[in-house]
């Protein structure tokens, strides 16, 4: 078992050999698509969902993809294979590819420049992990990030800077606040309060990722009768909730005690937020879960 084996364009390489151009228009311009997937029990979670996603990401920034959904898809089983991850996460990034001038423009059809991808597999726990047990101190911060955030695009420069900002805080994730003081979503996940009972979490729309995690959280919750309100809500609102906290495919759902050093409810993970978070990884376990 190994994390040093990575897949880099068509076949599997010893991570000491993979590498890339400089002129790679990823390393470039940040001019690619990428995702993140969990892997649990040695299974990839949500497979279809990302690659779904993965497409129409590249289909929104006219990148065409060098693979298929089934030759991705098994490409990043091999992966988790051949690197024997039981549980931690997958990553899969597109780039458009190198090209020997600079330019913004893409290069044109007939220069036959091939998109440039790289899979890798990383090991960490997520079901017993401290932050999804205990709970997470998060901040705020300015959202500062461009228009088009439903993308999953590899220019993650506000992110990196908002996280930073949280670890500076001794945070765990920082909460994008817009213009008009709502929370669109996290530096690496999707938002949540949870009001008297009432889940509430930012519509989909060009402004927030549309998290693989959130479509099968807020699923759960309706199954289980919950009321779950889709709109966004303000950093007054975050700071007065029952619960908070934020979701994401390789942290699941994760609770936040604190946001800007005041303490959500009793300080602890609520109820609430302790029983999705268990939910799911029931949901992602499937009938294998019974076996344990
Ligand atoms: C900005 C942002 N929002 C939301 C999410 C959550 O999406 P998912 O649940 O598919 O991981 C992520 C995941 O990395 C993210 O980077």
């Amino acid at each position: 078992m190994t994390e040093e084996v990575v897949f880099l364009d068509d076949g599997f390489v010893p991570l000491a050999s993979a590498t890339v151009s400089i002129f790679d228009r990823g390393f470039l311009f940040a001019d690619g698509v990428y995702e993140v997937a969990a892997v649990l029990d040695g299974e990839l979670v949500d497979l279809d969902a990302h690659l779904l996603r993965l497409e129409r990401s590249a289909k929104e920034i006219a990148l065409g993809l060098p693979m298929s959904r089934d030759a991705f898809g098994a490409t990043l089983r091999e992966l988790v294979t051949r690197t024997g991850t039981t549980e931690g996460m997958v990553y899969l990034q597109v780039t458009r590819g190198a090209t020997p001038a600079r330019d913004f423009a893409f290069p044109a059809p007939s220069a036959n420049v091939r998109p440039t991808v790289v899979a890798f597999a990383q090991t960490f726990p997520i079901v017993r992990s401290a932050k999804g047990t205990k709970g997470v101190a998060i901040v705020t911060v300015p959202e500062v990030r461009w228009k088009r955030r439903d993308i999953k695009s590899v220019a993650l420069l506000g992110q990196v800077l908002a996280r930073q900002a949280a670890v500076e805080k001794g945070a765990a994730e920082a909460f994008f606040v817009d213009e008009d003081d709502t929370i669109t979503e996290g530096a690496a996940s999707n938002a949540y309060i949870v009001k008297d009972g009432v889940l509430v979490t930012r519509p989909l729309g060009w402004d927030i990722l549309h998290g693989t995690t959130r479509a099968r959280v807020l699923e759960i919750a309706r199954a289980r009768g919950m009321c779950v309100d889709e709109r966004a809500f303000t950093r007054d609102e975050l700071a007065a909730a029952d619960e908070v906290f934020y979701t994401g495919a390789a942290a699941f759902v994760v609770p936040a005690v604190a946001v800007d050093g005041h303490v959500i409810g009793d300080g602890a993970p609520g109820p609430i937020t302790r029983a999705l978070r268990e939910a799911y990884i029931h949901a992602v376990r499937g009938p294998r879960s019974e076996l344990r």
